[in-house]
């Protein structure tokens, strides 16, 4: 599939809105709705759409919530996405609190070889005021499992915030010196009511002006095709690579590859803009596989060469949670 002058071959599948975690920056501070179970594409419906995008040109697929591993049934949906002949990749992004060597293993034997991973500190109780749950060791315990049992890469996300986790950027990404892991700073995007302040969000220029005082300059690693929006680099000497993702500060959607599924079965283009085309309720009404290839196809047209985040108001900006778009 072509968009402009890029080959989307990547599809992010969101399978539920619903997480064990209560992230500041990413769920509503005011009280808010789950979808119901109905309205939540059931995993026959996403594996089937799916597939289709397989046949048009995706190639990776990353699963993606809310939480993957909440889902009822998730590992048995995996394994069926893990059969499909023309995937070359799944990855999944969790918050690793469900994870343990057994769950491990069994993603290792469907393929999964590649997790990222949420982290945005390494004191306990800092985590348990972020994520609002006390389960740092929890996931500290899962990312050392994974990596000692040959996931690689690990990638972590961090998304570092004034006044709650900036005194840890050099910690974080002290991180790489001696693990091979990828470390990723993400600029905080206001996405609807949050309980984070605009004057909480900090540039990727900052936390590299932080992490270069204290730990030395930053080499640019050259990207690889089909490299995400993260760019790269290392510190001297380290095992792993620090990345920045920089939604607000530079528009990345020029080279965006990717496309979204959500949980509520829609496909939506750009993460940052309202666009969505319902694929579920045509499927349900008995749609064939050609009529929902035009779907996927025509949601594509929508995708945008940019976005204007880095110049509204945090009032006009999409009111999606990152929960029910899936990050
Ligand atoms: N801004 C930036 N990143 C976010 N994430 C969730 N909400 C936001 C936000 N408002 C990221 C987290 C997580 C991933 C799923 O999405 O870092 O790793
Ligand atoms: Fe859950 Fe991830 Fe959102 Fe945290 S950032 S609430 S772990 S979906």
């Amino acid at each position: 599939m072509i968009a402009g002058n890029r080959a989307i071959n990547y599809l992010r599948i969101s399978v539920t809105d619903r997480c064990n975690f209560r992230c500041k920056y990413c769920v509503p501070s005011s009280p808010f709705k789950v979808i119901e179970h109905d309205k939540i594409a059931r995993y026959e419906e996403i594996l089937r759409i799916t597939r289709l995008a397989c046949d048009l040109g995706i190639t990776k697929v990353r699963i993606t919530g809310g939480e993957p591993f909440v889902r009822k049934g998730i590992f048995s949906f995996l394994e069926k996405l893990c059969r499909i002949d023309t995937l070359k990749d799944v990855s999944i992004t969790t918050n690793g609190a469900l994870l343990n060597r057994k769950k491990i293993r069994m993603l290792m034997d469907m393929g999964i070889r590649r997790l990222n991973f949420s982290l945005d500190t390494l004191d306990p109780s800092k985590f348990a005021r972020i994520t609002g749950r006390d389960r740092f060791n929890k996931v500290w315990d899962a990312i050392q499992t994974a990596h000692t049992m040959g996931i690689s890469p690990i990638k972590i996300n961090a998304v570092a915030l004034r006044g709650v986790n900036d005194d840890e950027i050099r910690a974080i990404a002290g991180l790489t010196l001696k693990y091979p892991f990828h470390i990723r700073f993400i600029e905080y995007m206001p996405m609807g009511d949050s309980d984070v302040e605009k004057q909480q969000q900090i540039l990727t220029r900052e936390i590299q002006e932080r992490i270069t005082e204290t730990l030395g300059p930053l080499e640019p690693v050259k990207l690889e095709k089909n490299d995400g929006p993260a760019k790269k680099f290392k510190l001297d000497g380290a095992e792993g690579i620090l990345g920045f993702i920089t939604p607000v500060s530079s528009h990345f959607c020029s080279e965006c590859n990717r496309l979204r599924l959500t949980s509520r079965g829609t496909i939506r283009p750009c993460l940052l803009k309202n666009y969505e085309t319902d694929i579920l309720t045509p499927l349900r009404d008995g749609a064939d596989d050609l009529a929902l290839k035009q779907i996927i196809e025509s949601a594509l047209t929508q995708k945008p060469l940019f976005h204007d985040l880095g110049s509204r108001t945090p009032k006009d900006l999409p009111i999606s949670h990152m929960t029910s778009i899936g990050g």
